[in-house]
């Protein structure tokens, strides 16, 4: 029995999905522990795309059992959509392989008006969210007003609390951020509606994994974001609202820090982020466009064109630290073939001292200069490489180099968005 934490180690969309969906293989369940429709995790599976939302990656593999516990936020709404979609696909959902926390919080359309209001109101100064609700469901779960998974067994309980959360968002809505106000006969029967077809999938998500641990079945904890975008550890207030590293699995699965045995960081063999928010190592340059290009670097939940620039393993080491890494995955080394140079920052220059992890304010941070490490980049297509012979030497001394200031091994290398597109070094299973 093992069981692995797959972690984000940049802002997110590393090719998480990617690698969940190859290691799923080797797993019986597969767990969503924070985050929730903010994420998207692309599959490429048989040459056809999926992008999952809320559902873990691990559902294109039948026979495995899904679960998505306590820490996620859950829009009702877009997880049956996404349901419908799967079982468009000939993909099986039923309560046998897919379940929910009872202790799960749901997205209101109130969370959904207020990050979006809030963004607005801000304007130049926004974090450039993902408008689903994120962060005003996670105040409300940490302000103890918020509605729960087991709230639909219970529609007394579910209209009391939505009029008295109305009550105030309303408020708000109506004479701070000049907005609508929302209709609570509406939204009431609207989730009265959908808790008739989520109740068979609502149960006791920490039990269940006990029981299966009991059973020396393999779990895989799906990560969703990356690390600096942690609400404690990352560029805050350019953050999420929840925790992406490992330690958080404990509290947002309900199991104990005993049962996790390998953490996998995926790395993205450049950088990119989605939104607003410092970025040492961004390229506003051909490059930043080539890497941009390329890599098809485009939200998978909202759309938007993601900024680029260099691998930083300031970052990464970070990273390596906050969530305790034991192997490193890296992702869409493909996406650099064709470069002339490679450079990778491997410290901060902050008024002349050299650091090695990322201050905590943002002006200090605004101030820090990459220190790189140029290296010759390599022409030869990579994409269907299987092993590490397959690649040029250019190719695997930059690998080389990753493993070797990290001080982490490489458990995996993807050079396409595909399954066979995988050197894979160490199963973390075994
Ligand atoms: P996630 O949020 O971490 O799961 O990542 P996303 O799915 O948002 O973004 C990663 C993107 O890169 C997706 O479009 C993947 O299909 C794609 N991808 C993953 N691994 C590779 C790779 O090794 N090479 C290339 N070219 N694309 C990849
Ligand atoms: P996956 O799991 C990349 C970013 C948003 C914004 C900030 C806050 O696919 O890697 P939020 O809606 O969470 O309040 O937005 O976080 N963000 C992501 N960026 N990948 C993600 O998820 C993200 N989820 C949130 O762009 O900057
Ligand atoms: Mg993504």
């Amino acid at each position: 029995m093992s069981n692995i934490v797959v972690i984000g180690t940049q802002w997110g969309d590393e090719g998480k999905g990617k690698v969940v969906d190859l290691l799923t293989s080797g797993a019986d369940l597969v767990v969503r522990y924070q985050g929730g429709n903010n994420a998207g995790h692309t599959l490429v599976v048989n040459g056809e795309q999926t992008i999952c939302h809320l559902i873990p990656s691990g559902i294109l593999h039948k026979d495995k059992i899904c679960l998505i516990g306590n820490g996620v936020v859950l829009d009702p709404q877009v997880l049956l959509e996404e349901m419908d979609k799967l079982t468009g696909k000939g993909i099986p959902i039923d309560p046998t392989r897919l379940s929910i926390s009872e202790r799960i919080h749901l997205i209101m359309p109130y969370h959904k008006a207020i990050d979006n209001a809030r963004e607005s109101a801000k304007g130049k100064d926004k974090i450039g969210t993902t408008g689903r609700g994120i962060g005003p469901c996670y105040e409300d779960k940490a302000g103890r007003r918020g509605i729960r998974g087991i709230d639909l067994f219970e529609p007394e309980m579910l209209k009391q609390k939505i009029e008295t959360n109305l009550k105030e968002i309303n408020f708000l809505l109506t004479q701070f951020f000049n907005a609508e106000p929302l209709d609570f006969q509406a939204i009431f029967e609207h989730y009265c509606e959908m808790a008739a077809k989520l109740k068979p999938y609502i149960r006791d998500v920490s039990v269940q994994i006990d029981q299966a641990i009991k059973q020396g079945k393999n779990i895989l904890f799906e990560g969703a974001q990356g690390t600096h975008l942690d609400i404690d550890h990352g560029t805050y207030p350019f953050v999420t609202s929840s925790n992406p590293i490992a330690g958080a699995v404990c509290a947002g699965a309900g199991v104990g820090p005993d049962k996790l045995h390998h953490m996998v960081g995926i790395v993205k063999a450049y950088t990119t982020r989605v939104g607003a928010g410092p970025f040492p190592t961004e390229l506003l340059d051909d490059i930043g466009d080539y890497l941009q290009e390329k890599g098809a670097e485009f939200g998978a939940t909202t759309g938007r064109r993601r900024r680029c620039g260099w691998l930083d393993l300031v970052l990464v080491k970070d990273a390596i630290r906050l969530s305790g890494l034991t192997s490193l995955s890296i992702t869409k080394l493909d996406v650099l073939t064709g470069l002339e140079t490679i450079k990778m920052c491997t410290a901060y220059d902050l008024n002349g001292e050299k650091i090695h992890a990322r201050p905590a304010s943002l002006n200090q941070l605004a101030q820090c200069m990459p220190v790189y490490e140029e290296m010759p980049g390599w022409k030869e297509e990579i994409s269907s490489a299987t092993n590490m012979e397959d690649l040029p030497k250019e190719a695997r001394d930059y690998l080389a180099r990753i493993e070797r200031i990290t001080e982490v091994p490489l458990s995996i290398v993807s050079v396409g968005p595909m399954r066979d597109q995988t050197i894979q070094l160490i199963d973390p299973f075994l």
